[in-house]
């Protein structure tokens, strides 16, 4: 299985001059890495300049939680699907943070998921001490895919971000590979009360959290892991390829 490598540009870089840099040469390196799927989730504003063009697929950073209507400001699932997005990030803490509750992230991931977008759905608890986080994490699953067809599982990707582990938070410290593995079964145990078994057995799982070149080869290497979610390092084209060549020899 090819190991996932996700880039989270966030609200960066600034310039559209700057994106198509450092889309370019995370280009030509994808090109030539057989065990990589690598995914790039520019600003919105960027996807339909990037293309994407040869090996690297394209993701959203969101996506409205209906399909059309007046909603000022949003993008739909389906124009993403017609600029050639192939994947779309939901319920990242960054967005739950501004306010996306439980059931807005449950509609967007149904949307996403019913025009055929790969959907990441980002689950993790918020200060590395809460006692109950598995609980926690198990919580926003379960209110994710209430009434979520089982159908859909197999575009169904799930990253555990624990939130106090992203590099804005956690000045640039990740959490452990060891943690990532336990919570990798944590969270495949709760997927299978929802989906049952071979959807939580064929389910995805990947860790993000200030995954970096040094980071991770831990990650990448998680029994049952499915590959990473890179947020400030994917802007750093050498530091990201070189992630991506890591999980080429994985
Ligand atoms: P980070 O971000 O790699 O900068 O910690 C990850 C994310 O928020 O998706």
């Amino acid at each position: 299985m090819k190991k996932l490598v996700i880039a989270n540009w966030k609200m960066a870089p600034q310039t559209v001059k700057e994106a198509q840099a450092i889309f370019a040469k995370i280009k030509s390196r994808a090109a030539r890495l057989r065990g990589v799927e690598t995914v790039i989730a520019p600003p919105f504003i960027y996807l339909p300049l990037l293309k994407s063009a040869g090996k690297i697929k394209l993701a959203a950073q969101d996506v409205a939680k209906d399909d059309g209507g007046p909603w000022t400001g949003e993008i739909s699932a389906r124009m993403l699907k017609g600029v050639g997005v192939s994947y779309a990030i939901i319920g990242h803490s960054e967005r739950r943070e501004i306010g996306e509750g439980d059931d807005v992230i449950r509609e967007k991931l149904y949307q996403s998921l019913f025009r055929g977008l790969k959907s990441v759905l980002c689950v993790g608890e918020k200060e590395k001490s809460q006692e109950a986080f598995p609980h926690i994490v198990r919580e926003q699953i379960k209110k994710a895919l209430r009434g979520i067809p089982r159908y859909f599982a197999s575009k169904t990707i799930i990253a555990y971000e624990p939130v106090w582990a992203i590099s804005s938070h956690s000045k640039g410290k990740a959490d452990t590979p060891q943690n990532f593995f336990e919570m990798s079964i944590f969270i495949r145990r709760t997927v299978l009360d929802v989906w049952g078994k071979s959807a939580a057995l064929r389910l995805p799982i990947i860790y993000g959290g200030s995954v970096n070149a040094k980071n991770a080869k831990g990650f990448l290497e998680v029994k049952g892991g499915s590959g990473v979610l890179v947020g400030k390092a994917s802007l750093d084209a050498r530091e990201f390829n070189k992630i991506l060549e890591i999980a080429d020899t994985i």
